[in-house]
């Protein structure tokens, strides 16, 4: 199976592409960049198309110079960088996502599974968030997210195109992309590790959603999977960790017990994380697909010091 990444050097894509060629798949990363955030023994045996997904024939041209089959199409900017820089965002998140689709239609790829965020809800969501809770973001992001999913379920309905989605919630790994404003859940790792201190930029009761990365790539394998007839809908929410900065701040302190936390709330972050839940409901995932995550805090705590250590960022799930 020929398989096209979208964003495949990034924080998922370069890890997500281990599993893919273990399988034996002939991977190739779509990407502006030819390096890949975590590097792998795998990652060798990859093919790079250097492209931009705000250009379709790009797009087109990667699918049928590589025969692509079925395309992750996880190509974004992240939130925080999404504010900031919103005529990019727009051209990134929700052209991106229509010239990958449209490239997927006339290339006769069977299946694009798309990675979506929790994003797509806003403030005032009640606990635990049910999937089809209103969807209001807050975020310029998270509109670009809501969109994506119509617009997929649109390539659904209008042209029976496989397209499958998931929300996730905050990615925590031992390197992540600094371009989420949830980036504080894996940086308190990296920093704590590196220079025994952390400041959060919210305060100790902040709440949030996460998910450590390697049960997200197993999420998203285990979707990529399902059969078609299992499937009852085209988007999931998955659950990993419900937290607060203080907890992740404890669990951080029981491997790494000298670090200096502070907090020094940032307003313009703090309202981001704000609209967040702490808890999802993920049963649809659970009886559709089979859905449970494998970590908890501690373990996922101990797994990347421990990877942070051996200066192995690799995820093997
Ligand atoms: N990081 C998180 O916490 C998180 C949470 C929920 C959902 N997601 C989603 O998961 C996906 C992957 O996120 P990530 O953490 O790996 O982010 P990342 O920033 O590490 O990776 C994104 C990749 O996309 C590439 N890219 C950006 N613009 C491009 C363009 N125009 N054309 C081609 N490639 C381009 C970047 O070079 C980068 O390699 C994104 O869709 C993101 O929205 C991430």
């Amino acid at each position: 199976m020929n398989v096209l990444i979208t964003g495949g050097m990034g924080n998922l894509g370069s890890r997500l592409l281990i599993p893919l060629v273990r399988r034996k798949y002939q991977v190739v990363l779509f990407d502006g960049r030819p390096d890949p955030l975590i590097s792998s023994p795998e990652f060798e045996k990859t093919l790079y198309f250097e492209g931009d997904v705000t250009n379709l024939e790009s797009i087109i041209q990667a699918v049928h110079q590589h025969e692509i089959d079925v395309i992750f199409h996880l190509a974004s900017l992240l939130s925080a960088q999404s504010e900031r820089e919103s005529n990019l965002a727009w051209e990134i998140n929700m052209t991106g996502t229509r010239n990958v689709l449209e490239a997927a239609r006339l290339g006769g790829v069977s299946r694009v599974t798309f990675s979506s965020s929790l994003a797509t809800y806003g403030p005032g969501i009640k606990e635990p968030l049910e999937i089809d809770a209103p969807m209001w973001p807050a975020s310029l992001y998270g509109v670009t997210k809501v969109a994506s999913e119509c617009l997929g379920n649109y390539y659904h309905l209008r042209f029976g195109m496989d397209f499958r989605s998931i929300r996730f919630p905050t990615l925590v790994a031992p390197r992540g992309a600094s371009g989420a404003a949830s980036a504080f859940c894996s940086a308190i790792f990296v920093e704590a590790f590196e220079k025994g201190a952390f400041n959060f930029e919210v305060g100790p009761d902040a709440t949030f959603p996460a998910i450590y990365i390697g049960d997200a790539i197993r999420a998203f394998l285990l979707l990529f999977d399902a059969p078609n007839e299992r499937l009852s809908r085209r988007v999931y929410n998955v659950h990993g960790l419900g937290l607060s900065a203080r907890e992740l701040a404890n669990a951080v302190l029981r491997i790494l017990p000298e670090t200096n936390i502070t907090y020094t709330p940032n307003p313009t972050l703090s309202v981001i994380v704000d609209s967040w839940p702490q808890f999802i409901d993920d049963s649809m995932a659970r009886i559709d697909w089979d859905w449970e995550a494998d970590y908890d805090l501690d373990r996922m705590a101990i797994e990347i010091i421990t990877q942070l250590r051996n200066r192995s960022y690799n995820e093997n799930p």
